[in-house]
């Protein structure tokens, strides 16, 4: 495949999607084909899964089924939407991958981070990200963020606890010290415009 798969993780509010999309403008204007996607969804079938994982009244899935529908919405996008992409040159960048089921459902919930990386595999058939940005923001600051803009979609993970999103925050950083040359992070408590230089530079290294 010839074009290049990067993907943006981060917790609640980290500003990654608004970053992705001043990415792919400025990338396209300098001449690149981009393509700009994000999980869970993506593709229909994909965003029906999302619909029933996100529903705020499912309070009662089990943590495996949780994991299992991302799996499955994250196979079907990468098939349906970025393989194709990549296979055409594109640059894709996608919004959160596997590492958030690493983080989400290995840690957070508890299943385990290498079960959940082993399952993974399996439905990615190995395909990993050239480069993952980890927007590092701490979670109380990312979820101010998310409760300022009322326009957000609120979704069942977003009403967990602070513990929860610590949990999630502490397993970043633990993924960052696993895959020190797949993994970088960068500040974005930052301004947009400081935490969009230090994402392009990140980019450009790779390019
Ligand atoms: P979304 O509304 O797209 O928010 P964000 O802008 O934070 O990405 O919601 C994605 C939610 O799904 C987010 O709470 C993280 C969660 N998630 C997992 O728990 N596991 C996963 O594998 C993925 C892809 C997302």
């Amino acid at each position: 495949m010839s074009g290049i798969f990067i993907t943006f993780e981060g917790g609640e509010g980290s500003g990654k999607t608004t970053i992705a999309a001043m990415i792919k403008e400025h990338l396209t204007r300098e001449g690149y084909q981009v393509t700009l996607t994000r999980e869970p969804g993506g593709v229909e079938i994909a965003e029906k899964i999302r619909d029933i994982i996100h529903n705020v009244d499912y309070t009662n899935m089990d943590c495996k089924t949780e994991a299992l529908l991302y799996a499955a919405s994250r196979r079907q996008h990468l098939v349906e939407k970025v393989i194709p992409a990549l296979e055409s040159g594109h640059i894709v960048i996608c919004d959160r991958y596997l590492d958030s089921s690493m983080v989400y459902q290995g840690i957070a919930r508890g299943i385990g981070v290498d079960e959940v990386y082993q399952m993974n595999l399996f439905a990615t058939e190995n395909i990993l990200p050239k480069r993952t940005i980890f927007f590092d923001i701490l979670p109380e600051d990312g979820l101010k963020r998310v409760y300022a803009n009322k326009d957000r979609e609120v979704n069942r993970l977003d009403l967990e606890n602070i513990d929860f999103h610590r949990k999630v925050y502490n397993g970043y950083l633990s993924l960052c010290d696993k895959f020190p040359d797949r993994i970088v992070k960068i500040d974005a408590s930052l301004t947009i415009d400081q935490v969009f230089s230090q994402v392009l530079s990140k980019i450009k290294e790779i390019l």
